[in-house]
């Protein structure tokens, strides 16, 4: 499943809770994270289906668990979702999220037989939320703009909306321990509990989502100043700043005390290399290296040109070209093995709820770029991500927006 980790089951994670708790904003949290750390994970979000099915404008009453007909057509579309999400797993698939309330024990019970017996390992995700305030933010955030309230007046859509939860609070029972590995998020993400969970990846899961919150905050990214390496086009090693790179630290110190004035605002990592440090240090404020953001290794390949590794290991150099994601140096790192020693700054730059600048290198900017864009982690070995530019990132709930800003040496 995945080159780094041990052999994993194929999972299956079940959203629990009632509408507008936040299940498919962390359904699609845990797909990217997942994704980016190299598992094939997809959500399959039955509200889709039923959309595509009986149409977005449905009344309230359809959601009525006294409803007979809306609730076998609501059956009926869970079970086309869950069906879809089955055959995918059957595949190349190996993290399905079947993203719906399952708020009542019989639909968990006929959705974990279901999973078990195609050779699934089943978690429960229960969101649970009794704050009326962020209730109401996520029904103004989310569904006024969902296409089940298009052409509807604002009043009208959240008085419908309130009265469509009302009645998934009659049928709603939450998870019990009878039921299985369940992780429940709750007091506005607060707290987690977690029963029979197993493994590695139920593992990284309580612990990313452990560390989530809404706090909107900028990430900056800047490859270290130029260094004596780049000028002379070195891979890795552990060089100093080039004159350049010295007066592009200096107008890395004015942008941030013009953006962040107050000092204790901005955090500041780097790494552990020479170049990325020294870049840092002239901006005159407190900042603190990790290993884990340090160049890829380049193994037997380190201190040379991409001339000379052509000229002296045509091989080597060929297969990195034809596999740039996988390759690893001899002796050193491969792209796929920087994301696996970048999880623990993905989940710490999750938990931080300041701003970060983070200053490192080319390979490892890649990787964490690809995580806030969520573009898939074998696409990220080539993107741009030029010296002397600071990549301005502001992660939001669905997205996240980006400035590019240059500064002039
Ligand atoms: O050239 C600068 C550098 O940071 C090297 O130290 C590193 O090996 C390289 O970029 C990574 O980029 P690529 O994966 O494209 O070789």
């Amino acid at each position: 499943m995945h080159s780094n980790g041990p052999a994993h089951q194929k999972l299956a994670i079940v959203m629990v809770g009632l509408p507008a708790r936040g299940k498919s904003y962390t359904a699609r949290r845990i797909e990217r994270y997942l994704s980016w750390l190299g598992y094939k994970t997809r959500v399959f979000n039955v509200g889709q289906y039923r959309r595509a099915r009986v149409g977005a404008q449905v009344p309230h009453g359809f959601f009525d668990p006294h409803n007979p007909e809306g609730a076998e057509a609501r059956r009926l579309v869970a079970i086309e979702a869950l069906d879809d999400m089955l055959d995918w797993l059957g595949g190349n698939g190996h993290v399905g999220i079947y993203d719906a309330t399952n708020s009542s024990v019989e639909r968990r019970a006929l959705v974990r037989t279901r999973c078990e017996q195609a050779g699934l390992q089943v978690l429960f995700v229960e969101m649970q939320c009794d704050d009326p305030a962020i209730v109401e933010n996520n029904i103004r955030a989310t569904k006024l703009s969902s296409p089940d309230y298009e052409n509807v007046d604002e009043k009208s859509a959240v008085e419908d909306f309130r009265r469509r939860i009302e009645h998934y609070i009659l049928a709603y029972e939450p998870v019990s321990e009878s039921e299985g590995a369940y992780l429940r998020v709750s007091g506005a993400g607060r707290n987690i509990t977690v029963s029979q969970v197993d493994g590695y990846l139920h593992g990284r899961l309580v612990f990313f989502l452990m560390n989530l919150h809404l706090v909107d905050r900028p990430i900056l990214l800047t490859r270290h100043g130029e260094s004596m390496y780049n000028v002379v086009d070195r891979i890795g090693g552990d060089s100093d700043l080039s004159p350049d790179g010295q007066r592009y630290a200096r107008a890395l110190a004015g942008f941030v005390d013009e953006r962040f004035p107050d000092h204790s605002e901005l955090a500041i990592w780097t790494s552990s290399l020479r170049r990325a440090v020294h870049t840092a240090g002239i901006l005159g404020r407190r900042s603190m290296p990790w290993r884990a953001l340090d160049e890829i290794n380049a193994g037997i390949c380190d201190g040379m040109t991409y001339e000379q590794i052509k000229e002296a290991m045509p091989n080597e150099f060929t297969a990195r070209s034809r596999d740039k994601f996988r390759y690893r140096y001899p002796r050193g790192e491969s792209y796929e093995d920087v994301i696996a020693r970048l999880d623990t700054v993905i989940i710490e730059l999750e938990r931080t709820r300041r701003p970060v600048l983070v200053v490192a290198h080319q390979a490892v900017l890649r990787a964490i770029y690809a995580y806030f864009h969520n573009i898939p982690p074998e696409q990220c070995t080539r993107l741009q991500i030029p010296l002397h530019t600071v990549i301005h990132l502001q992660p939001h709930a669905y997205g996240c927006e980006e400035e590019r800003i240059p500064l002039a040496v």
